[in-house]
């Protein structure tokens, strides 16, 4: 039944149990796509990391599989990525076989005191049977430390203009970047960022992939930060720029934020999806991953976002949308046009499902302050809004439900509209107990955790003001293939 295991979300990743955190090695070949995390399989709180797996047909309905990496003589295995060595440029690959590749970063505590500088280094695994099994490369590790404390979360690409792998490596404050012929030597090209961005905390897991804007290619570079996030904690701030093989370039050395909520953190995209370009978070944040009232699991991803660009004036920014494949999980539900809400709107009534899963979009001009409101019997609300004046969405969960686990959790979090058109569009996602807002097509994103005492049934919009909905659709999401 639903409330099963209270708070199990019912489409995003979560493990059967214990702990995840950073979605890692994400890769689609041969019809699969393939989704690891950091995890540790004997608590619900962070330890020696594995590589947990999932695989799943529609990056939707996400099935758990064996544990793939295990910790070994080198250290934990911390975050990386996966590709599919498609021109065996290791050799790995024996009779054709495409080897699938996974750069990860050893950490081996066992230095942590005596030589900090060398505990991080970079290493593979590969695997010869789409991925059920991996082996570990022989010469591990394959990039040493060079004496960087943080030196770490290898993403890898094929960068087809020069024949060769490019890794973006986290390297404490700065990005730096390495390529190879093979995987198996790297060289550095260059250094981004000491100078540039946000530095409230130490630079981790980045990924580096083209868009294309009117025709033209412009490369993202994507930078988690941990703490030093918009709204406190971890977060992921990205730049915009040219990359040509050997530097990235930024159009401004200025922050963007790809998602303004709490709860999106870690996020790297799919390798081998051809021209789309796919992101997937952790969603929930240091500051508190290891008290959220979950059991027997802590931690779950975020949807798929399809990554995109969007110019507002001059300025052009990255947006975030869900993917398309998520509306397998629709049912039929309402459509309103020209909804006048006054003080309060009642949707509850207006579909018999239940109300913990559902998207919810609208479009209204903005020129009012209005609220979208999930509640429950025990009167916790779950408030997400327009505010007109500050020009700012905004998420408060200060009255979620459970929030003393930590004190700075129940609070209420801001976002700036970005977007200079006079309507304002939201979808909005909830599962249970999240809540993702991606606002004005993406330009404006924010995600959300949050912990109600029993199932939230009741939603309602609210406008003390009085605002003109142009257009309303709910749909409820039917999720019920999990647990
Ligand atoms: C980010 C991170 C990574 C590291 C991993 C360890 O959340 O700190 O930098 O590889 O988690 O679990």
């Amino acid at each position: 039944t639903v409330l099963a295991q209270t708070h199990r979300p019912r489409f995003h990743f979560s493990p059967k149990a214990h702990w995840i955190n950073d979605p890692n090695g994400m890769v689609y070949y041969k019809g699969v796509y393939h989704l690891f995390c950091q995890y540790y399989p004997e608590s619900s709180v962070w330890g020696p990391m594995h590589w947990v797996h999932a695989t799943s047909k529609d990056m939707v309905h996400w099935q758990e599989q064996p544990v793939a990496l295990y910790p070994d003589s080198l250290g934990y295995i911390f975050s990386g990525s996966a590709v599919a060595d498609v021109n065996n440029t290791t050799g790995f690959g024996k009779n054709g076989q495409t080897p699938l590749v996974a750069i990860f970063t050893h950490h081996n505590p066992k230095l942590e005191k005596q030589k900090p500088e060398q505990v991080e280094s970079q290493s593979l695994a590969y695997s010869l049977d789409e991925g059920k099994t991996w082996t570990k490369y022989a010469g591990n590790p394959v990039l040493s430390n060079p004496g960087i404390t943080d030196f770490r979360d290898p993403k890898v690409r094929w960068y087809e203009a020069g024949k060769k792998w490019i890794m973006t490596l986290a390297t404490k404050d700065r990005i730096t970047f390495f390529s190879s012929p093979d995987l198996k030597s790297w060289s550095k090209e260059s250094d981004f960022g000491s100078d540039a961005g946000a530095h409230g905390g130490v630079w981790e897991c980045p990924d580096l992939f083209p868009l294309t804007h009117n025709g033209k290619t412009v490369w993202v570079l994507i930078v988690n930060i941990n703490p030093g996030g918009p709204n406190g904690g971890s977060a992921t701030q990205y730049f915009l720029g040219d990359f040509d093989g050997k530097a990235f370039k930024a159009y401004s050395k200025e922050t963007k934020w790809m998602d303004f909520g709490p709860d999106n953190y870690a996020g790297v995209t799919f390798s081998n999806t051809g021209n789309r370009t796919v992101l997937m978070g952790w969603m929930n944040n240091w500051q508190y991953a290891d008290k959220v009232p979950t059991s027997p699991w802590r931690g779950a991803t975020t949807v798929p976002r399809e990554m995109g660009l969007k110019a507002v004036g001059k300025e052009l920014y990255l947006t975030s949308t869900p993917i398309k494949e998520l509306n397998v999980l629709d049912e039929p539900g309402v459509s309103l046009k020209n909804l006048t809400v006054k003080d309060s709107y009642d949707l509850t009534a207006k579909t018999k499902k239940e109300t913990s899963l559902f998207k919810l979009e609208l479009t209204a001009p903005a020129t009012a302050d209005f609220s979208v409101v999930l509640a429950n019997k025990q009167g916790n609300e779950l408030v997400v809004g327009y505010d007109k004046k500050a020009n700012t969405y905004y998420i408060d969960r200060s009255k979620s439900g459970k929030i003393d686990f930590e004190k700075g959790f129940g609070k209420r979090h801001t976002a700036p509209r970005l977007s200079a058109d006079a309507n304002l569009s939201m979808t909005l996602l909830a599962d249970v107990a999240s809540v993702e807002l991606f606002a004005d097509g993406g330009l404006t994103v924010m995600t959300e955790i949050f912990f109600p005492e029993s199932d939230m049934t009741q939603l309602s919009i609210k406008s003390a003001q009085g605002i003109a909905i142009s257009s309303l659709k709910l749909t409820p999401l039917n999720a019920s293939q999990k647990e």
